[in-house]
Parts: C-alpha cells; structure tokens; sequence
C-alpha cells in the first residue's frame, strides 16, 4: 500500500512557526515518525512540502497509477484552491485531509474547506498525532475497499 503525504504552504516552518497553535515537533519529525508507524501496517510512504498552489496540484497529479491513498494538510488553500480540489477529484484517490490546529475553534475564514468534501474524511485538532491518525484510517479504508 502506498500512501503520499502532501503538506502545504508555511507547514516547513513548523517548529519554529506558532508553536503556541502548530507545535513544536518539526515536519522532518513529523514524517520520520509517521514512517516508522507505517512499517507496521504495512504501509510504504513518500512525502512532499510546497509552498505554492501549482505545486500542490502537480504533487497530487504525480500520484496518479502509482499512490493507492493520500493525506492531505492543504494549510491556507485548504480555504481558497479550487484547483486543489479539482485535482483531488481528478485523480480519485482515496485522500484524507488533515491540519494540526483545530481549524472550527479559530478565525471564521478557516470554517470552510473547500477539500473536504472531495476528501474520505477529515482530522482537525491533534496535532501531528492527527497525522497518525489520517494514516491509520485511510489504511483501514484501503483495505475494506
Ligand atoms: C492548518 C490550518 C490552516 O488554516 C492554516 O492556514 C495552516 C495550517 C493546520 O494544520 O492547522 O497553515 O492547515
């Protein structure tokens, strides 16, 4: 099974980035924990971090014939890129959306996703646990599928 695990824009800051909102765990910590916890499902993960739009659309293009799910912490454009959006319905990939903060607890303008809908599901609030979490539902999607 092989999942890719996409982050947006400003989420290579974390760690230094409002530690207070986001954490204080880096993404390199982040991702080398979410790859040991993949070994034992089994589960084979690539990662990628854009800070623009396009870059996104083209990491979730590249999946495509060779990703069998994706998790997805879209950061600002989760609220604006339809482009975003279209390309995850375009490729039909099983994609989970995660963000750290509990985005319904924050400003109104961070209310909306504009993924979600085009998502299985999504995981707000935990943290960089919740990309543990993404990761262990989005397997157990896979294989009931
Ligand atoms: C975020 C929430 C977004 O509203 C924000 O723009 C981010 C991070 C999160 O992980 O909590 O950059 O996606």
């Amino acid at each position: 099974m092989k999942i890719l695990v996409i982050n947006g824009p400003n989420i290579n800051l974390l760690g230094r980035r409002e530690p207070g909102i986001y954490g204080s765990q880096t993404l390199e910590s982040i991702n080398a924990s979410l790859s040991e916890s993949a070994l034992t499902l089994p589960a084979e993960l690539d990662f990628v971090q854009s800070n623009s739009e396009g870059g996104l659309v083209d990491a979730i293009q590249s999946a495509l014939g060779s990703f069998d799910g994706i998790i997805i912490n879209p950061a600002a454009y989760t609220h604006t890129s339809v482009a975003i959006r279209d390309a995850i319905s375009a490729v039909a990939i099983p994609t989970v959306e995660v963000h750290l903060s509990n985005v319904y607890s924050r400003e109104e303008f961070r209310h909306k996703s504009l993924i979600a809908p085009v998502a299985i599901g999504q995981i707000a609030g935990f943290g960089a646990f919740g990309y543990e979490l993404a990761l262990k539902g989005l397997v157990e999607f896979l294989r009931k599928r």
